[in-house]
C-alpha cells in the first residue's frame, strides 16, 4: 500500500484523508456551477485555465469568481467568502477600492496608452521619491518584468554579471533567479520549462541569514548585485536574523556590488515598505503588485549614483533597442492607477489599520494554534502573516522548505473555503487589507478553530 499523503504531519494520516474526502464532497457538492464553468474553460484553455497556475489550488476544480470587492470575494455560486489571500497581494489594499475605480474609469475613458505620459506621470514620480527614498524611477507591467530589467540595468550599469540570490526565493518569472541549493549545489530549479540556458554560470545561490556565505559569493568582485526580498516570503516566511541587513550591506558595498531589494510583497511592512521602516538604504527597489490597486503595473527605483551609471551606460550604447520596457509599459491607465493608489488607497492610515488587523489574526491563529497542541509557528510582517508547520519560524530557504506539508496545507486550504475563508494558495499566508473588519477576523479565527478541531480530534 502506498503511503500517506499526510504520513509526516505529525497528526493521524488516516483522520485526515477521512477528512480530505469529505471536504472535497462538501466542495463539490456546493459549487455546480464553478464546476459546469470549470468544465467549459478547461475546454480551450491549456491545462483547464487561463494561466495554468489557477488549477494547482486546492480545489477539486477551479473556483469561478463573480465579483470580488472589499475583503470579499463573491463565486459564481454566490458563495461570499472573506479574503485573506486578495490575490497574493495584487489587491493587498481591498478589491475594487472606490478611489482606484473612478481613476480607471476616468482613465480608460480619457484613452489607455499612447506611448506617451501624462501629467500622472510627473506626480507619481514625485511621490514615489518622497514616499521611498530614492530619486529616479522607472516602470513595468508586472514586478517580474521589473526585476529582469532592473537586472539589465545593473548589470550594464556595473560592468559585472554576476547575480546573487537567497536559497527559496522569488522573483517572479526571472530566469536568472530559479538557482536552487540542493546537498549545498547550486542546481536550476528542476520544475523549470523550456529553460536552455545553464543559470548557475552567472547566479550564485547562498542561505538566507548565512553572513560568512554571502561574503563568499561577494569575493570573486564579479557580483553586480544581491537581489532578495528583505524578508522572504515566497518559501514561507523567513525573517532577517536582526542585524542581518545592516551587515549584509556592508559586505555588499565593500565588494563593489549593489544590494536590490524587491519589496513587492514586503510593502505590506508600511507605508514606505520594509527597507523605509527599517532605516535600510538599498541601491535599487522594485515594487509591483499591490502599487497600482491591482492594476498591471509595476516600479523600479535607483539611487542617485546607480542612476547616473545606469544612464551613462544607456547612452554609451549604440542606438537601438535597450531590451528594457514593453509597449504598453508606463500606459496611462497604469499611471491613472498608481497616483490613485498612491494618493489616497495606501495611506499611512491605512496602513496602519491592515497591520493592526493582521496583528489580530495573527495572535487569534497563534491561540487556536495552542488550544489544539499543534507545534506551528505564526510569523508577521505589518500586514501579512503566514501559519507554518513547525514549532518555530526558519531561518533559511532549507529550513522553511523542510516545514512543507502540502497535502496538510491543500487540506486546510479546501476546508477554510468551505468555511467561507479564502487563503494564498502555494504557501499560509493571510493578508489583511484596510477594509478587512473585526467581523471578517472573527470569521476567520472561527473558521480555523474548527478546521484545527477536525485536524485534531
Ligand atoms: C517577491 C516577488 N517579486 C516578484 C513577483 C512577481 O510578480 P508578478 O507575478 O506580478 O510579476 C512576486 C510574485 O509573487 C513576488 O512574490
Amino acid at each position: 500500500m502506498s503511503e500517506s499523503p499526510f504520513a509526516d504531519c505529525g497528526l493521524d494520516p488516516a483522520r485526515l484523508e477521512r477528512f480530505a474526502a469529505a471536504e472535497r464532497a462538501r466542495f463539490v457538492a456546493a459549487n455546480p456551477r464553478s464546476q459546469a464553468l470549470a468544465a467549459r474553460t478547461s475546454r480551450h484553455w491549456l491545462l483547464g485555465s487561463p494561466l495554468h497556475w489557477m488549477n494547482d489550488w486546492s480545489t477539486p476544480f477551479a473556483l469561478h469568481v463573480a465579483h470580488a470587492g472589499g475583503a470579499h470575494v463573491t463565486d459564481v455560486d454566490g458563495h461570499e467568502r472573506v479574503d485573506f489571500c486578495l490575490g497574493d497581494t495584487g489587491a493587498m489594499f481591498g478589491h475594487a477600492n472606490p478611489a482606484v475605480v473612478d481613476a480607471v474609469r476616468a482613465q480608460v475613458a480619457r484613452g489607455c496608452t499612447a506611448m506617451l505620459p501624462t501629467e500622472d506621470a510627473a506626480w507619481v514620480g514625485e511621490e514615489l521619491a518622497r514616499r521611498f527614498g530614492l530619486p529616479l524611477w522607472q516602470s513595468a507591467m508586472t514586478a517580474s518584468d521589473a526585476n529582469r530589467f532592473l537586472l539589465r540595468w545593473v548589470r550594464a550599469a556595473t560592468g559585472r554579471t554576476r547575480l546573487v540570490v537567497f536559497n527559496g526565493c522569488y522573483h517572479g518569472t526571472v530566469d536568472d533567479v530559479f538557482v536552487d541549493l540542493v546537498g549545498g549545489r547550486p542546481r536550476v530549479r528542476d520544475s523549470l520549462l523550456g529553460q536552455v540556458h545553464d543559470l548557475t554560470r552567472h547566479t550564485t545561490v547562498v542561505e538566507f541569514n548565512d553572513l560568512p556565505a554571502l561574503e563568499a559569493a561577494l569575493a570573486g568582485g564579479d557580483v553586480a548585485c544581491v537581489l532578495a526580498e528583505p524578508v522572504m516570503t515566497n518559501v514561507g516566511m523567513v525573517l532577517p536574523d536582526p542585524g542581518f541587513w545592516a551587515q549584509a550591506q556592508a559586505l555588499i558595498r565593500a565588494h563593489g556590488a549593489l544590494l536590490v531589494f524587491d519589496e513587492t510583497h514586503t510593502l505590506s511592512s508600511g507605508v514606505g515598505g520594509y527597507a523605509r521602516e527599517h532605516g535600510l538604504a538599498p541601491d535599487a527597489l522594485v515594487l509591483g503588485k499591490p502599487i497600482g490597486g491591482g492594476v498591471p503595473c509595476a516600479v523600479y527605483g535607483f539611487s542617485a549614483a546607480l542612476a547616473e551609471r545606469a544612464a551613462a551606460s544607456k547612452r554609451a550604447a549604440p542606438p537601438g533597442h535597450s531590451g528594457i520596457g514593453t509597449t504598453l509599459t508606463a500606459n496611462m491607465l497604469a499611471m491613472a492607477a498608481l497616483r490613485a493608489t498612491l494618493a489616497e488607497v495606501a495611506t499611512p492610515a491605512a496602513h496602519e489599520r491592515m497591520t493592526a488587523t493582521c496583528t489580530r489574526v495573527a495572535d487569534g491563529l497563534r491561540a487556536a494554534i495552542a488550544r489544539h497542541g499543534l507545534a506551528w509557528c505564526v510569523t508577521q510582517v505589518g500586514a501579512r502573516c503566514e501559519f507554518q508547520f513547525g514549532p518555530r519560524p526558519p531561518r533559511n530557504g532549507s529550513e522553511a522548505e523542510a516545514l512543507g506539508r502540502p497535502a496538510l496545507e491543500h487540506l486546510v486550504h479546501l476546508a477554510l473555503l468551505n468555511r467561507g475563508v479564502m487563503i494564498t494558495p502555494f504557501h499560509n499566508m493571510l493578508l489583511a487589507s484596510p477594509v478587512t473588519s473585526d467581523d471578517d477576523v472573527a470569521r476567520l479565527l472561527a473558521a480555523f478553530d474548527d478546521v484545527l478541531a477536525e485536524l485534531r480530534e
